[in-house]
């Protein structure tokens, strides 16, 4: 069976295969109307959510098939305690497939270890937001023509934006892409994407200060929105909150044909003066992402019996008594998950469930 839990999940082959079909339902929705009747999907959103969850349900209509689950735990009898491996082996008894957002990183692979459906990551935490992935990278294909080769700026809260950390993931798997990365000190990646990804897959990227030194020579400008939610501490926040803010005086510096991306909501990073330039594709973006989700919905459906398309090989991982997952919003420090570790590429124990260092 598949999940889809980390970009990686999917071969750079099923990724392509997945755009392709969501490009073949946009030229011809019709054919695929009620290819997924008396089919049902879960939606199980454990944080707010517009359009991962809308898109979910619109795409699942637009098959045909039926959406039932919560868009407020507190509603559930998670209320009550139930923990999230009860939850999914539950709901897998009135769903053939499990759509899941969690503000804990770690829950919905901890929830796969034991699903008989398929489970589908909506966002965990600040880790990893696959099905976004998907979206962006249809939508850069629908703008430019191509995802090989492309100078991607990623600008703003790279920290905890999983967004990003999800999107260079699957961009390393294409050829000659470039990554800029525009951030404040306290926003700047992570430090496990860049070796665990970025140098592992010799990704090329560079970290500058101000937007205005790369303008010219990007194809795609990813914006992001500082996620008040994830600070532990507000004044840091306050410091941030407006560290780059997306401009008509800034467009005016970049390429004719670049295309101005965002996961969306926004708040104040790009002003709405852009909204009208041909190059801000974010709100195409957001339709991209109902295709794709009817796209993703199918071949999960259709893989769920294939051999041939599983999850990936890990190793195997390992079990230290002496060592904790730093991350206090990691799945194994909230509910009873197994302590459980890789090796990262730098050599480094990593957890298992959200990839942070272990104290
Ligand atoms: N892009 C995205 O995940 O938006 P929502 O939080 O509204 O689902």
């Amino acid at each position: 069976m598949k999940h889809l839990i980390d970009p990686m999940d999917l071969t750079k082959e099923e990724t392509d295969e997945i755009i392709s079909l969501a490009e073949d339902i946009i030229a011809h929705r019709e054919r695929y109307q009620g290819s997924m009747s008396h089919r049902k999907l879960a939606t199980l959103f454990y944080e707010p959510s517009t359009r991962t969850r809308l898109s979910f349900t619109s795409a699942m209509m637009e098959l045909g098939g039926n959406v039932l689950g919560f868009s407020d735990a507190k509603n559930s009898s998670v209320s009550k305690g139930e923990t999230v491996q009860d939850t999914v082996r539950v709901v897998g008894c009135f769903a053939e497939v499990i759509a899941m957002r969690h503000y804990i990183e770690g829950a919905q692979l901890y929830a796969s270890e034991v699903s008989s459906v398929p489970i589908i990551n909506a966002g965990d935490g600040s880790h990893s937001h696959p099905t976004q992935t998907l979206t962006d990278l249809l939508t850069i294909k629908r703008e430019l023509g191509r995802i090989d080769g492309i100078t991607i700026g990623f600008c703003g809260d790279l920290r905890f934006g999983r967004t990003v950390h999800s999107l260079i993931k699957a961009l390393s798997r294409y050829s000659g892409v470039q990554v800029v990365l525009i951030a404040p000190d306290e926003l700047k990646l992570p430090d496990y994407i860049k070796q665990d990804v970025c140098d592992k897959y010799g990704v090329k990227y560079r970290e500058v200060q101000t937007m205005e030194e790369v303008m010219p020579e990007l194809d795609v400008l990813y914006m992001t929105r500082v996620q008040k939610e994830r600070f532990l501490d507000e004044d840091e926040f306050d410091r941030v909150k407006d560290s780059f803010v997306l401009d008509a005086r800034r467009m005016a510096l970049a390429k004719k044909n670049m295309a101005v991306l965002h996961p969306l909501p926004r708040v104040n990073e790009i002003l709405t003066e852009v909204d009208s330039d041909p190059r801000a594709a974010y709100f195409r973006q957001v339709e991209n992402g109902k295709f794709v989700r009817e796209a993703l919905i199918l071949k999960l459906h259709e893989w769920k019996n294939d051999p041939a398309h599983t999850m990936p090989q890990h190793e195997r991982p390992v079990y230290d008594a002496s060592v904790r997952c730093s991350n206090p919003k990691c799945i194994c420090n909230n509910e009873h998950a197994p302590y459980k570790f890789h090796y990262g590429d730098g050599g480094q124990l990593r957890c298992w469930y959200c990839d942070s260092k272990v104290r």
